[in-house]
This record gives structure tokens, C-alpha cells and sequence, in this order.
């Protein structure tokens, strides 16, 4: 990414849609937000999904070798994000208190905020470094609503709060610095970002943050 002729600013022009991809440790069921989902074959039908090692769901995917993937709705509020995307299924209970449903192999859909799923059995993994892309059939899907996709490009027009906005409910506290990750955008305010900061987003270390002014 040091490279000149790559701008950065580039990536942020794909679309993606939004995803919760849903797994179980033989414990509990957990969730995570994911954009990296791509259909890659018809027949059979397969898709690939791509997940940070540093995350939960990569270990038990990796252990289990299943997973379901669910699209997220429009209507799907911030509250979802935060629940499965900025806290980890090593140390949060993220399904406690969701009214969920349940696909054919076990694994839970959150259904009030998602228009469709797929049962994924893995068949084959590339390990990208810091991600692992998961290349899995799919055992099932099913539509649930003809609310449409959450794409990357609504959640952050509609969904995502603004600083505005977040000040406004007291989110932001006068004085506090901010700084942006250069990598995914994602935004940490506080008096200063701590030397071994890492992204909740893409798990980029401190040095990848640039202060806003
Ligand atoms: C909008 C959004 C998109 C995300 N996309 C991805 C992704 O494509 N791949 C990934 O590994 N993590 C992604 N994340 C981060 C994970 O959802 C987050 O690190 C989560 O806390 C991991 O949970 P786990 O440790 O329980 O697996 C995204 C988060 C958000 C909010």
C-alpha cells in the first residue's frame, strides 16, 4: 500500500453488501459484520468469504468447518453493527437476547435484520497473511423479505452516525482528539490513541491512524 501508484482512496469505490456471518465454538452461537462475501461459482454454488485471523469467527470456522452467512437488510439499525461487529465472541455473549431463527445445520439467523441466508460448508481455505479466505458450498438458502441489501455505501450515508450526530447525543466529549484509520475509515476519539491501539474494524495497528484536524 506504500506504493504511489496505488491510491488508497481507490478502494473505498467497490461496492460491497453487509453481512453477519454466524458460527458456533460447540459453546454458543456467535456473529460477525463482514463485507468480504462474493458468490464465485453457480453449479454447483459456492461462495468465498473472507475473515481477519485475528477474529473469533476465523478460529471456529477453521475448527468447525461451517458457517452461515447472512445478508443484512436496509433496516438493520447501528446497534446490530455494534453488536457483532465491534466486540469479539472471545469475551461477548453476542446472540444473549436476540430473537433468532435457525437454519437447517444448527446455526442461528438473526432474521429480524437480514432479508436472506446461506448454510456454508467449507471446502477449501487460501491463507491471505492476514486473512484466511474460506471457499465454501452452499447447503442451503433461503430469502426471508424483499427489504433490500444493506450495501457498505447506505450504511455509511444512512446508518453509520455522523460526528454531528454523535456529538449531539453526547458521544463526542468537547476536547477529545479524533483520528481516522487510514486503512478502513473507522474513527477513534479519546484525549490521545494509545501506542498499541488496533483497529475493531480491520485490526490495522496505531501507526496506520492519522489525527483529523
Ligand atoms: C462495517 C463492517 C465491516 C466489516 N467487515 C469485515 C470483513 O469483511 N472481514 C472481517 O474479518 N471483519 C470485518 N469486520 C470486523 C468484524 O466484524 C469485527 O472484528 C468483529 O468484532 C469480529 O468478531 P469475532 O471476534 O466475534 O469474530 C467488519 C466490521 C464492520 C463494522
Amino acid at each position: 500500500m506504500a506504493d504511489a501508484t496505488v491510491d488508497s482512496s481507490a478502494f473505498f469505490k467497490i461496492g460491497y453488501g453487509l453481512y453477519v456471518v454466524t458460527s458456533n465454538d460447540g459453546v454458543r452461537d456467535n456473529g460477525m459484520i463482514c463485507n468480504t462475501v462474493v458468490q464465485v461459482t453457480v453449479d454447483p454454488p459456492r461462495l468465498a468469504v473472507t475473515i481477519n485471523k485475528a477474529n473469533y469467527t476465523h478460529e471456529t470456522v477453521k475448527k468447525t468447518g461451517r458457517m452461515n452467512v447472512c445478508t443484512l437488510s436496509e433496516s438493520a439499525a447501528f446497534s446490530v453493527f455494534q453488536r457483532y461487529g465491534f466486540q469479539s465472541g472471545r469475551t461477548a455473549d453476542k446472540f444473549a437476547g436476540v430473537d433468532s431463527i435457525r437454519a437447517a445445520n444448527g446455526l442461528p439467523v438473526p432474521a429480524a435484520d437480514c432479508n436472506s441466508y446461506f448454510a456454508l460448508e467449507v471446502e477449501s481455505y487460501v491463507d491471505l497473511g492476514t486473512h484466511g479466505m474460506f471457499v465454501c458450498k452452499v447447503v442451503e438458502a433461503k430469502s426471508l423479505s424483499d427489504v433490500p441489501t444493506m450495501t457498505y455505501a447506505y450504511y455509511h450515508a444512512n446508518v453509520k452516525p455522523k460526528p454531528a450526530a454523535a456529538a449531539a447525543a453526547g458521544e463526542a466529549k468537547k476536547g477529545k482528539r479524533r483520528f481516522v484509520c487510514k486503512i478502513c475509515g473507522y474513527v477513534y476519539e479519546g484525549d490521545e490513541l494509545p501506542a498499541d491501539y488496533i483497529c475493531p474494524l480491520c485490526k490495522h495497528p496505531a501507526s496506520d491512524f492519522e489525527e483529523i484536524v
